[in-house]
Formats: C-alpha cells, sequence, structure tokens
C-alpha cells in the first residue's frame, strides 16, 4: 500500500501558517509586498504567475504584477528591477523564467537584491544554501522537504536519487537532503546506468522535465518518489515525470501531478516573502 502527499494540502497548512505571520505584521504597520515579473507569453509561465497571485491573495500579501510583452528589451527589464530594487514599499522581487531568447538570464538574476531575491536566485543566496545557512529557501526543494516533514519521513542515512542537476531544483535539493544527512547522488543527462542508481534509491525525485521518464522497472520496493515534473503527455493530459499509474504501487509514499509539488513551490515562495518583509524592517 502506498500514501499520496497531497501538495494542495500541506501547501494550505503552510499558507495558514504565513497568513497568521502576515496579519501579526499588518498589526505592527508592516505590509509584505511580493512583485512578480513575467515577460512575454509563454502559457506555463502565465498559469505559475496567475498561481503566485491567488497564494498572495490568500496570505493577505499584497502583490504587484507586471506582464511584459515578448520584445521587452533587457535595458528596459533592468530599469524595472532597478526601480523595484530601490522600492521599500517592496520586500520580494520574483522574475518568472524562463526569459525570452534576447534577454540575459544571468544578468537579469544577479541584479535582484539578495535581501529581495524570495526565489533564492542570486549567487549570494546560492552561497547560503550551500554551506546551509539560509536567508531564502529555495522555494522548489523547501517544499519537497516540507512534503517529507508532513509526514515525518527522516532522510537520515537514505539513499536519496536526484534526476536532474538545475540550478532551480537538482543542485539545491541536493544541499537540502544533505543537511538531513542524507547520501545523494545527482543523476543527469550524461548519467551511466541510470536506471540501476535509481533502482538503488530509497527516495526518488525526478526534476527531468519529460513524461513519464521514470518508469516502473526503475524503482526499488517501498521507494519515495518525489515528482517535480509539468509535462503535457501525447494525450494533453499533464503529467509528470514518473509514471504514476506504473509505479506507485511499488512505492512507499509518491506525490501526484497535479497537486503534489507545484503548490508547495508556492507555499515556499509566500513563506520567503514574510522573510524578506522581516529581514527589511526588522533587520
Ligand atoms: N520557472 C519555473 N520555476 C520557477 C521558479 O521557481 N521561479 C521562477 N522565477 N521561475 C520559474
Amino acid at each position: 500500500m502506498y500514501k499520496i502527499i497531497s501538495g494542495k494540502e500541506v501547501s494550505l497548512a503552510v499558507k495558514e501558517r504565513v497568513a497568521e505571520k502576515v496579519r501579526e505584521f499588518k498589526a505592527e504597520g508592516i505590509e509584505p509586498c511580493l512583485a512578480v515579473i513575467l515577460v512575454g507569453e509563454d502559457p506555463a509561465s502565465k498559469v505559475y504567475v496567475n498561481n503566485k497571485k491567488k497564494a498572495c491573495e490568500f496570505c493577505g500579501i499584497r502583490s504587484l504584477e507586471y506582464v511584459l510583452p515578448e520584445e521587452t528589451t533587457q535595458d528596459e527589464l533592468v530599469e524595472l528591477i532597478e526601480k523595484l530594487n530601490g522600492d521599500s514599499s517592496v520586500n520580494g522581487i520574483l522574475c518568472q523564467l524562463p526569459l525570452p531568447k534576447h534577454i540575459d538570464e544571468k544578468t537579469v538574476l544577479n541584479l535582484i537584491k539578495p535581501e529581495k531575491d524570495v526565489d533564492a536566485f542570486h549567487p549570494e543566496n546560492v552561497g547560503h544554501i550551500m554551506i546551509g545557512d539560509f536567508n531564502f529557501l529555495p522555494c522548489t526543494p523547501a517544499g519537497i522537504m516540507e512534503m517529507l516533514k508532513s509526514e515525518n519521513i527522516s532522510l537520515d542515512s537514505k539513499h536519496c536519487v536526484i534526476i536532474g542537476r538545475s540550478n532551480i531544483v537538482g543542485k539545491p535539493m541536493a544541499m537540502l537532503m544533505l543537511k538531513e544527512n542524507a547520501t545523494v547522488t545527482v543523476c543527469h543527462s550524461h548519467t551511466a546506468n541510470l536506471k540501476e542508481i535509481v533502482k538503488q534509491a530509497d527516495v526518488i525525485v525526478a526534476a527531468v522535465g519529460r513524461p513519464r521518464f521514470v518508469t516502473a522497472d526503475m524503482v526499488k520496493d517501498g521507494a519515495i518518489i518525489i515528482d517535480v515534473g509539468i509535462n503535457r503527455g501525447e494525450d494533453g493530459k499533464l503529467c509528470g515525470d514518473v509514471d504514476f499509474d506504473a509505479c506507485c504501487e511499488k512505492s512507499s509514499y509518491i506525490t501526484p501531478v497535479p497537486g503534489g509539488v507545484g503548490p508547495m513551490t508556492i507555499a515556499t515562495l509566500m513563506q520567503n516573502t514574510i522573510t524578506a518583509a522581516e529581514i527589511q524592517n526588522k533587520g
């Protein structure tokens, strides 16, 4: 028997905690505020940005939305970020990725002031994560840790296999799992014998971006499966990086898509926004 870990439920609990904190802040005259920037027409990004706005409303966080056309120049985007950096009423700044090809992602992310960097993408914050001394939590990995915590799952001495080495998920995920005393393997497109390695995992984190990449023959009996993917399958339906129907029976815990990791990423973002408000108002 396996158990589905619902990101919808766990994220609701996190957002309720955040909402309570926002009420306390407001009683002290502090109004947390998150600015979200979307450049271009990527349909998935539009959905994410809309979900972030809804989460802000739920938590009582003021949200500012900047929806810019695809042809926005890098200079125009830089100008907007500099304005938001200098606006003391804005606590958090998030620039939705991917950016259009003519804009250099690194330049833009490095420009966001580290104390307003609620995505934790700035090298200064990445460095903090690397040494386990957090200002901001990496949103998706921290959301995953919260899901595991909600089931009292300890990672101590477990073998965690992460598939994917992105700066957003794979690398920071490895850091958080190491901090909890797991043995961590990070697999990627050049990994030899990937199937055999995944098969040894007590915990699988699939962040590949390929529909139903993890198949039942890669899963050890009783493994915990965390699915970070959000893909459109050939049938047009949303699906994860894990073949859920085939893998669930072999797992002890598994996260669904949708309603799994996705809502947790947003809940962590809300948490980071109040952290930003705290740093900026209370030092
Ligand atoms: N695009 C996909 N995931 C994310 C995220 O966590 N933050 C931002 N800014 N863009 C993304």
